[in-house]
């Protein structure tokens, strides 16, 4: 048994507690109370205990005793609430095998650089052959599964792909994922891994049951096979009807292939569904063939996908190769391009975002792009209508876009559709010029396009002025608050929280945590809610209990401050440190607000606009008193700076700039992250690197000046020894 802090006697921990403060008093109880919780879950999901039972349940009566001698001090529910039911919660699995991702690529220069690059790993001559299986990369959700002597022991999903959620109850409803493999020479643990998909008819049909039954509708389905599969009710995923492609494997107690091909020859003789379309390719040009032949009948299949995945087939080679960071060197993704149609615009919405940024959505005639019905497509700005870009330059020769106007679309992934172009042809004559609005939809404020003091331009996208007045900025913002990279609450989706704003039971971020207790207390009736149940309920309790503790970083970022994002609000708390210090600057702003600038100007990283703009949120009253009541129900803990281990890169500051054609980004810069590195957003005389893509803009100019040096993506790709 491990030791913890409540190892001392009930008598001692309670005379210990009544001499604590009331706040003291609130922080004893939510920590005894997720100590409690985390045994519960230990226990009930993992079958460990980390105390003894007398201990667990003398600390249980402890906090009975504490919640009801005390009750002033509200209790989260956690003893009364329906318990703590684990069958409702997923437990957790560790992978023995880590569950990568894959680098992608875009074009036959990318497939190109791939070959070559494995080669050269490899030393291969010109003379050896390397064998490349092609297989669809299919759009659904991966999943492992795990057979000892044969029988399915556990599935779970990939999670963060070192821990996913159980959910072998469900899988075991999927009808071609066989539970026994009957094979006598099947590995004692063998763990096959592949996609979890739903099919586009049952996604479709799916969806006219919802709509018939006034229920909302489904996204896409992807998101629908997640949703389904994680689902608590194991009967809602049986009859969801979800399919399983295997096309991977984790752990394995004795090696029985030479090559990928062979494995997967395997699974289908052990009765799982591999791909049809899988491919033993042995040159470049067999590999554009299979790319491209499974490009043009993809619309065609009955389930999505978003590109090919090429795997080098022999596994002495795949072992030589290893991984770089997340993926393997030995396999990579080929993305098939966005899909295209063209239909008609029958509106232009203006949708107010939590910024107040508005943004214009072309209303369309449903048009099916890929297995896909699309509705909606982004029109980007005001200038995007007028057909100037954010340069102020003309695109589609000028020509502007209207209601009525017949458009290109396209739709990628998850990506919201765009239109892309326009048909000026079948223009009708009697149509009008789009008149964008000055002021805001929704409060009815003035609108305004903010000059950018640095460049000197007018921006492209209007912004309404009405701030924490306009209902769409307040909404916008209390979604923004529980999403995924944010607080993440889960319970919250579709238009859960626009329910609980409109019903006035959610107006600022802290009434998400008392919800629980106003409801306990009948002053709210989230029962009365359409949709809403004890069970949708009870979990949205417990989800929004599991958060109560968050890193500065996350909770700063969850504000939704402009410019403040992910990457920006890692580097202001890494300057804090606590929340503590975020609540003295609090008060320094207000005495003087030039001294509070320079304390983070001395910070390399972060830019004025950055700075001013998290200084003036905090300067905002009416920010400073939803943040003290947020502070009310939550813990913030501090942000430990680490040092990580030596690489090329550990400790310099780098700037990403253009497109990047091997990965995105994003995933250059976590990778630069994981690697040791700051990553910053703009070049100063503190930047070390700048990391150049395609179409770079005006960073290098700067850079140049600055004497900074710039390497391109291969530099990089080497400097990061992929
Ligand atoms: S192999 C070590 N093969 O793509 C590499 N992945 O970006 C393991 N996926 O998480 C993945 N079809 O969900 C592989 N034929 C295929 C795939 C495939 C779809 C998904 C999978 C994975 C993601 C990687």
């Amino acid at each position: 048994m491990k030791m913890n802090k409540y190892t001392k006697s009930s008598d001692f921990l309670k005379k210990e507690f009544d001499n604590l403060s009331r706040t003291e008093k609130v922080d004893f109880l939510r920590d005894l109370e997720s100590f409690l919780k985390n045994q519960d879950s230990a226990y009930y999901q993992s079958n460990i205990s980390n105390v003894s039972d007398a201990e667990y349940d003398k600390l249980k009566l402890l906090y009975d005793k504490l919640i009801t001698n005390n009750p002033q001090i509200k209790g989260s529910g956690y003893l009364d609430s329906v318990g703590y039911k684990p069958s409702e919660k997923f437990e957790k699995v560790n992978h023995k095998v880590p569950m990568l991702s894959l680098s992608n690529i875009f074009d036959s220069d990318g497939v190109i650089d791939f070959i070559e690059r494995v080669r050269r790993y490899l030393s291969l001559g010109s003379n050896d052959n390397l064998e490349i299986v092609s297989e669809p990369k299919i759009d659904g959700l991966s999943a492992t599964l795990i057979y000892i002597n044969g029988n399915l022991h556990v599935g779970a999903t990939r999670g963060d792909g070192s821990q996913g959620e159980n959910v072998t109850q469900n899988i075991k409803t999927i009808s071609n994922i066989p539970h026994k493999i009957e094979d006598p020479n099947v590995p004692e643990i063998i763990e096959i891994r592949g996609e979890i998909y739903m099919k586009k008819s049952d996604f479709f049909e799916l969806n006219e049951r919802m709509q018939k039954e006034g229920k909302q509708t489904y996204v896409n389905p992807r998101n629908t096979a997640s949703g389904s599969l994680r689902h608590l009710d194991v009967n809602v995923t049986k009859s969801r009807k979800l399919y399983f492609f295997a096309y991977a494997w984790g752990e394995i107690s004795t090696n029985i292939a030479g090559s990928h091909f062979e494995m997967i020859g395997l699974f289908k003789k052990w009765g799982f569904d591999v791909n049809p379309y899988t491919n033993l390719n042995n040159s470049y040009e067999d590999l554009i063939r299979s790319y491209d032949d499974l490009n043009d009948i993809r619309s065609s299949l009955d389930y999505d996908l978003d590109g090919v995945v090429y795997k080098v087939n022999s596994l002495a080679y795949q072992d030589r190769l290893g991984f770089i960071s997340r993926s393997p060197r030995w396999a990579i993704a080929h993305k098939f391009p966005s899909e295209k149609a063209t239909t008609k615009i029958l509106d232009i919405e203006i949708q107010v975002g939590r910024t107040g940024s508005l943004t214009p959505v072309a209303k369309l005639e449903p048009v099916n792009i890929g297995g896909v019905v699309v509705r909606n497509a982004t029109l980007h700005n005001e200038d995007f209508i007028k057909g100037l870009n954010s340069e102020g330059e003309s695109i589609r020769d000028g020509a502007d876009i209207r209601i009525g106007d017949q458009v290109q679309i396209i739709r990628s992934g998850d990506v919201i559709p765009k239109v892309v172009d326009v048909n000026m042809k079948d223009r009708n004559k009697d149509s009008e010029e789009f008149i964008f609005p000055e002021n805001c939809p929704i409060c009815g404020s003035s609108a305004e396009r903010e000059l950018n003091e640095s460049t000197g331009k007018v921006s492209s996208v209007r912004r309404c002025t009405g701030g924490l007045y306009c209902n769409s900025q307040i909404l916008g913002s209390l979604e923004f608050f529980v999403s995924r990279d944010a607080m993440n609450i889960e319970g919250f989706g579709g238009k859960s929280m626009e329910l609980f704003y409109d019903m006035g039971l959610v107006n600022e971020p802290g009434d998400i945590y008392t919800l629980q207790d106003r409801q306990a207390q009948d002053q709210v009736d989230i029962l009365s809610l359409e949709g809403w149940g004890e069970l949708s309920m009870n979990n949205l309790f417990q989800s929004i209990n599991e958060r109560r503790s968050v890193s500065l970083d996350k909770f700063i970022y969850s504000l939704g401050i402009r410019h403040i994002g992910v990457n920006n609000a890692k580097l202001v708390s890494q300057q804090l440190t606590s929340i503590e210090n975020l609540l003295s600057t609090i008060e320094k702003i207000h005495h003087d607000r030039d001294d509070a600038l320079q304390a983070f100007i001395q910070n390399d990283g972060l830019g004025k606009v950055v700075i001013s703009s998290f200084l003036s949120f905090l300067q905002n009253e009416r920010n400073v008193s939803i943040l003290r009541n947020l502070l009310k129900s939550i813990r913030v803990t501090d942000v430990i700076n680490v040092i990580s281990e030596d690489t090329a890169i550990s400790g310099l500051s780098l700037v990403f700039t253009g497109k990047f054609s091997s990965m995105s980004r994003s995933e250059a810069k976590d990778q630069a992250e994981r690697m040791g590195a700051k990553v910053l957003s703009s070049v100063s005389a503190r930047t070390d690197i700048l990391v150049i893509g395609e179409d770079p803009g005006s960073k290098i100019k700067k850079a140049e000046e600055l004497g900074i040096r710039i390497i391109d993506e291969k530099e990089w790709l080497s400097l990061v020894d992929f």
